[in-house]
Formats: structure tokens, C-alpha cells, sequence
């Protein structure tokens, strides 16, 4: 086998998604540890001091290089090559978190055994069965007080619409919890803290090893065997293909703190996930065994680094090799150039790479050319991905700068943020004034997108809310957009592309227009 291909059957890459606080932190942490990434826990640790999510956020903002590293993430670990992608908790980035699961081959949802599915689950995993990949529970937190397991899958499958399959079952839970049993090998796998926090110490028996009672007591083994019974005849076959296609969910139990569970779940994790596999694009699929270069532009994200002002874009490969100083095609902006100083993170560390493959993901320094879902690629084979579709913004406000001054910068900050996908914005059309309409999907990302604005272009805004909770592009219309019989709560807006679009601000004015406007055609996401 070539080193190339060698390379992508490596690669493991996939998101990490949960509720805030169910542990993706933690969990993230005790992997790299296994990979030896870092040694020392606490090391991925920034944020909590408060639990709003807002000032989680913010909190973050602040040790900007924090979130950096957390967001991608590479470590090594039993031969494989594996790439952590980091996803917003909150509900109000769940934007943000569809781009990320783009660029993943499967995800990792994490969940506290106590509490459940959460809100905030229901609405990302949402996210992840619309681009149909690979879902891994990791049930969390069985060092406290957990609700009944089979409970909790039940509570996953109806909630969440996907079968489970448990691979590995809890013995026990809170202070009682003693391992698990894998089911595949039919073995127990005990753990005991080894005080430092880095592996736990586990013992494997066999089922019927006389053994057992001293590892997890005579009442735990009794429980244990009439629960797999149950199991065995309840539960779900294993099939690949429907964990593949994210039908079936493969669940593990464990507790990331004690790092109980934490390596079973690995190794199971990365034999049942694949490699890159083929992706669409407008000529067709793009095989990761092309050596043709090709990438995708998933995230951007300005002032990483507040003293240089710079500007990351994130790729995710996905044929190719990529070389440092390559020459490649941006396609949308039909520019040939370099990559300048493309990056990777290392745990904490980020560095310059030199090489990477399918599956891997880079950061480089942009200059403001790339927007969201762009392709850049070989010269010598132009290929174009899908692009990634934008949410239909659900909040509206008008805003403008307090300090008149400050025009120049209101007019970058906005458009810069507006770039990363963080916030959407529109301007009023046949006006001539002079302020921007923001829309976003989530509350939270006004909030965010204000303090930005204050902290990273120095300009404090005025936010009046505005009534609209629906977006329509228009399609095609009879008379100009201004001439359309609209109600007086329905505005006419632009985006930056100068399509126009209209704000309602209930379905019931929507079938008002249309009924009102023969030949008026709307359309209720953005094709670009
Ligand atoms: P998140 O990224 O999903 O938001 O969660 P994070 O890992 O930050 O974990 C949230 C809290 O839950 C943390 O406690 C963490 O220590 C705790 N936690 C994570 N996994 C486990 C587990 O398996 N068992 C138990 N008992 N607790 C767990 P905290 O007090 O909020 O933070 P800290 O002071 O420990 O940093």
C-alpha cells in the first residue's frame, strides 16, 4: 500500500457534540491524554467561571488561544491519526455546529447519565441527522448517581429518533460504579483509579471467572447477568451499514473524570468509524485517494490573535496530499495562490505543517478572500464542493454605532463577523440609510457579535429589535420588490450579494404576499 493511501486509512475524524457541561471537555481531554497529546489534565481546560453560556463564551474570548486549540485538534494514538473537531454547546450556535459536522466523517455525542437527553441535545443532534453521518453516544458521569440505563435508551431513541445499540453495558453507577461489560468479547472490564488521573487501571474477567464477585460483589454480577439477558433479547442487531448511514447509534458508558470507560470506548470508537470516505461535489465525488488536492473552507475566524488581527480560514481535505507553499486554486474567487503559513493544532500547540492528508484539517491566513463552504484545489483538476447551506436567521435587529465617528470600523467589524458565518446581516433597500439588519438563529449570537464588535473593532453598538421571525429570499416577482402588496409588519430587505428578501413576521403574512402577489416565488433558505 502507498504511504498515501497508508496515511488516509489513518485518519479518524469526527465532532465532538453535547449539551453544555455533560463533559465534552473532559472527554476531549482524557482522549488526548491517551495519545499521549498532553500530560497533564487541565491542560484543554479554559473556561467556567460562570455557568451562563454567554460569559462561558466570553470567558474563552478572552484566552482566545484556548479556543483555537480546542476547536481542532490532532493527536496519534494506537496507529491512528485522529482529528478532534471541538462544537459550540449552546443551542444558538447550532449553525456553527452544522459547518463543523461538514468537515467531520462521524460525531461523538456526549450525555450526563443523570440528566439525560437535554434540550440543547435534541436541537445539535438534530443538526447531525441532517448530514447523516456515523452518531457514537458516550453516556457520561456514571461515577454520580445515574437514571436507569436502559431508561436512558429508551429516553435516546424516542427523543432523538435513532436506535441504539449499548456495546458496552455499566455495572453499578455513582459510588458503585464498578466497569463494564463489553458485549462483544463477553468480557468485564473493572477499573480502579490510579490516583493520577491519566489511565484508569483496568482488570478484564470473564463473566463466569470465580474471580468476579471480589472484582464488583456478588449483588452487582446477579444484576449484571439478568440485564444482559434482557439486553440480548430486546436490544438491536448490530449493523454497520445503519451505523454508517447514522441510524443506529453505537452507546458506551464510562465517566470521563475518573477516566472510567474512557479507552474501551476509544478503541471500539476508532475499529467502528471510518477513514475519509468519498464526497460530493458539483463533477460528481471527490475520492480522498485522488492525489488531486482538494479542500474545503468550513470555519473562519477573525482576531484569533487580537495584537496581529489575523484572520483564520479552516479546510478540511479532502483528497490529496497537501504540501506547504503548493500552488492551489481558489475556486470561487478563480485565483491561483499559496497557502500562506498553513497551520494544524497540536493539542495546544499550534504549528506550521508541512504536509497533511484527506481527513486533516489546516488553518491558514487569510487576506479576507474565502467565505464559507469555498473550494480550494488542485490547478490541475478543478472541482467544486457543495456549498454549506446557511440557516434561516429567526432574530432580527436594526443597529448602528453610538459613536458616529466610528463608521469605518462598524462597517469592517460587521462585515468581518458577518464573513465567518457568525451573524447574517441585510440592508434596507430604497432608504439610502446607513444601518445594517442583523439576523442570527440563536439570541445568544447578538450578545456575542456586540461584545466582539466592542472588544476587537473598539465600536459600541445600538441593537433595536425588530418584530420579523421569518426570512424569505425572493425568487422570482411580478413587480419590483418595492411595488409588492406586502402587509405594513412584512419589510423588504438585501442581502450584501443584493438579492432581495422579505422579513415576516408571522406564516400568516406569508401566505398574505403570496396570495396577494401572483407569481411571487419564495424560497426560505439561501442556495448559496
Ligand atoms: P462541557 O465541556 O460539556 O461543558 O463539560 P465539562 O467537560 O467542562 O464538564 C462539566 C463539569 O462536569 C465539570 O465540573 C467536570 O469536571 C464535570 N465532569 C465531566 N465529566 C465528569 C464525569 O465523568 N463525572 C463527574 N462526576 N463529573 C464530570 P465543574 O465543576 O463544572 O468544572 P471543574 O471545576 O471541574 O473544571
Amino acid at each position: 500500500m502507498s504511504e498515501f493511501i497508508n496515511e488516509i486509512n489513518k485518519r479518524r475524524t469526527f465532532a465532538i457534540i453535547s449539551h453544555p457541561d455533560a463533559g465534552k471537555t473532559t472527554l476531549t481531554e482524557k482522549l488526548l491524554l491517551y495519545g499521549g497529546a498532553i500530560n497533564q489534565a487541565g491542560a484543554v481546560k479554559g473556561k467556567k467561571s460562570d455557568r451562563h453560556a454567554v460569559s462561558d463564551w466570553m470567558e474563552i474570548e478572552k484566552q482566545r488561544g484556548i479556543s483555537v486549540t480546542s476547536s481542532v485538534m490532532q493527536f496519534k494514538y494506537d496507529g491512528y491519526c485522529i482529528n478532534i473537531l471541538d462544537t459550540p454547546g449552546h443551542q444558538d450556535f447550532s449553525e456553527d455546529t452544522y459547518r463543523t459536522l461538514m468537515a467531520a466523517d462521524s460525531a461523538v455525542m456526549v450525555i450526563d447519565a443523570s440528566k439525560g437527553v437535554e434540550n440543547q441535545t435534541r436541537k445539535l443532534f438534530k443538526v447531525c441527522v441532517m448530514r447523516n453521518i456515523p452518531i457514537f453516544t458516550f453516556i457520561n458521569k456514571m461515577d454520580r448517581e445515574a437514571r436507569d440505563s436502559f431508561d436512558l435508551l429508551e429516553q435516546i431513541e424516542e427523543e432523538l429518533g435513532i436506535k441504539t445499540y449499548p456495546v458496552n453495558w455499566p455495572i453499578g453507577c455513582g459510588k458503585e460504579f464498578k466497569g463494564v461489560y463489553d458485549r462483544d468479547n463477553k468480557k468485564i472490564i473493572s477499573f480502579s483509579t490510579n490516583g493520577n488521573g491519566h489511565q484508569a487501571d483496568a482488570v478484564e474477567a470473564d463473566l463466569y471467572d470465580s474471580s468476579l464477585d471480589s472484582l464488583i460483589g456478588a449483588s452487582h454480577r446477579e444484576t449484571l447477568l439478568e440485564e444482559i439477558e434482557l439486553l440480548d433479547g430486546a436490544s438491536e442487531e448490530f449493523d454497520m451499514e445503519l451505523v454508517r448511514t447514522g441510524k443506529l447509534s453505537p452507546v458506551f458508558f464510562g465517566s470521563a473524570l475518573t477516566n472510567f470507560g474512557v479507552e474501551p470506548f476509544l478503541k471500539n470508537f476508532l475499529e467502528m468509524t471510518t477513514p475519509p470516505l468519498s464526497r460530493n461535489c458539483i463533477e460528481g465525488e471527490c475520492d480522498p485517494q485522488d492525489e488531486n488536492f482538494s479542500a474545503f473552507v468550513f470555519k473562519i475566524q477573525a482576531n484569533m490573535n487580537k495584537a496581529h488581527r489575523d484572520r483564520l480560514t479552516f479546510m478540511r481535505i479532502c483528497s490529496g496530499k497537501f504540501e506547504r507553499d503548493m500552488e492551489v486554486l481558489h475556486v470561487q474567487g478563480n485565483k491561483k495562490m499559496r497557502l500562506s503559513q498553513p497551520q494544524q493544532m497540536m493539542a495546544q500547540e499550534r504549528e506550521i505543517v508541512e504536509s497533511a492528508y484527506p481527513g486533516d484539517i489546516i488553518g491558514v491566513f487569510d487576506p479576507g478572500i474565502f467565505s464559507i463552504g469555498d473550494t480550494v484545489c488542485s490547478p490541475k483538476k478543478k472541482i467544486t464542493f457543495e456549498g454549506i447551506p446557511t440557516f434561516a436567521p429567526e432574530h432580527f435587529a436594526r443597529i448602528r454605532h453610538k459613536d458616529t465617528l466610528k463608521r469605518k470600523q462598524f462597517v469592517k467589524g460587521t462585515e468581518q463577523i458577518a464573513q465567518e458565518g457568525a451573524i447574517q446581516i441585510f440592508k434596507e433597500p430604497y432608504t439610502g440609510m446607513e444601518e445594517v439588519i442583523v439576523g442570527v438563529v440563536g439570541v445568544l449570537q447578538f450578545e456575542v457579535f456586540e461584545h466582539r464588535m466592542k472588544n476587537e473593532y473598539n465600536v459600541e453598538i445600538i441593537r433595536e429589535p425588530l418584530p420579523y421571525s421569518y426570512i424569505r429570499w425572493i425568487d422570482k416577482t411580478p413587480v419590483e420588490p418595492k411595488d409588492l402588496l406586502i402587509s405594513s409588519d412584512t419589510k423588504v430587505v438585501q442581502d450584501f450579494k443584493d438579492n432581495f428578501l422579505l422579513l415576516f413576521s408571522s406564516e400568516w403574512n406569508i401566505n398574505w404576499a403570496l396570495e396577494k402577489n401572483e407569481g411571487l416565488e419564495l424560497r426560505d433558505f439561501n442556495k448559496e
